[in-house]
């Protein structure tokens, strides 16, 4: 197993992401009305690839509680995972602005504690900007965080987090009230400092209010092609997940690869067929076995 996060393999070309991207390349990005792509990633190898692929954005997304750590829910999201996980996609794409995803309940209990987590997620997880899901009661948090030198973007509309509450992940904004709602949100918490705003499963109506009002770029997932970036977990838009999401539409099939290859393993391991090199005793090393030893070595 080999991991080399900066250099490009020899099957591949140079990696398109060569400058940092930053804040101010998305802001560019949105001034040009250029839309820009944006994933959920959860380790270093495959953010070494998607950096090669030219994806500006990546976040070490929540969501991996249910895409690697297999529960049912994000709200299950351990923090010191998160933390290392962030500082794992940092590592394989070194010039891809990395959000890092706030797990449920690192940054409601107080200020402080939201201080304290933000800080561990910027420095040992080396992210440029923290996600929370949040409403417009949370605006304090945000300006805090802000103040205290924290870029905070902040995921309104379809939160997945209030699950529980909600009764399941449903979307945001279907209702007048419910639109009214979001984009109150929306506008209270890009007033106490968020960067970014992203807004999850609402229909275009919603999107294009939030766009009215938004004066930093918006990026959106099932919210329609309005905003300014898009983001998809990349699970499903690899071909990963078994049920995807409405609004995902995959455009590979690495399950199947997947699939493929561990029964070509199976198949393989059963003939002896392993292929792969063998390691060699040195130069005039085997000599100096008796014949029965060679005969184990080289077989
Ligand atoms: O964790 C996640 O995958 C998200 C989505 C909005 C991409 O928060």
């Amino acid at each position: 197993m080999s991991l080399s996060p900066n250099k490009a393999s020899k099957n591949t070309a140079e990696p398109a992401v060569t400058e940092p991207v930053t804040l101010k390349t998305l802001k560019a990005m949105t001034h040009r009305k250029e839309a820009f792509a944006c994933l959920a990633c959860y380790d270093a190898t495959t953010a070494r690839w998607l950096e090669r692929a030219g994806v500006p954005v990546l976040l070490a997304g929540d969501s991996a509680a249910q895409v690697v750590l297999g529960f049912e829910r994000t709200i299950d999201m351990p923090l010191d995972f998160a933390i290392q996980m962030t500082a794992a996609v940092k590592r394989g794409a070194p010039r891809t602005l990395v959000m890092a995803d706030m797990p449920f309940m690192s940054y409601h209990r107080s200020v402080d504690d939201a201080m304290g987590n933000a800080g561990r997620f910027m420095t040992e997880g080396m992210a440029d900007v923290v996600k929370l899901e949040a409403d417009e009661s949370q605006a304090g948090i945000v300006d805090r965080l802000t103040r205290a030198g924290v870029p905070v973007c902040a995921h309104v509309g379809c939160r997945p987090q209030t699950s529980s509450v909600t009764g399941g992940p449903m979307a945001a904004g279907r209702t007048s009230e419910s639109l009214e709602q979001v984009v109150r949100d929306a506008s209270a918490l890009q007033d106490a400092g968020a960067v970014l705003l992203l807004i999850e499963a609402v229909p275009d109506e919603v999107t294009r209010r939030v766009m009215e009002i938004a004066k930093v770029p918006v990026i959106g997932i099932g919210a329609g092609t309005a905003c300014d970036g898009q983001i998809l977990v990349v699970n499903d838009l690899i071909g990963l997940t078994d049920f995807p999401p409405r609004f995902a539409e995959p455009v590979a099939s690495v399950g199947n690869n997947i699939f493929e290859s561990g029964r070509q393993w199976v198949q393989n391991v059963s003939n002896r067929t392993i292929g792969g090199k063998r390691y060699l005793m040195r130069a005039g090393e085997s000599e100096k076995l008796g014949t029965g030893s060679q005969e184990s070595a080289t077989r």
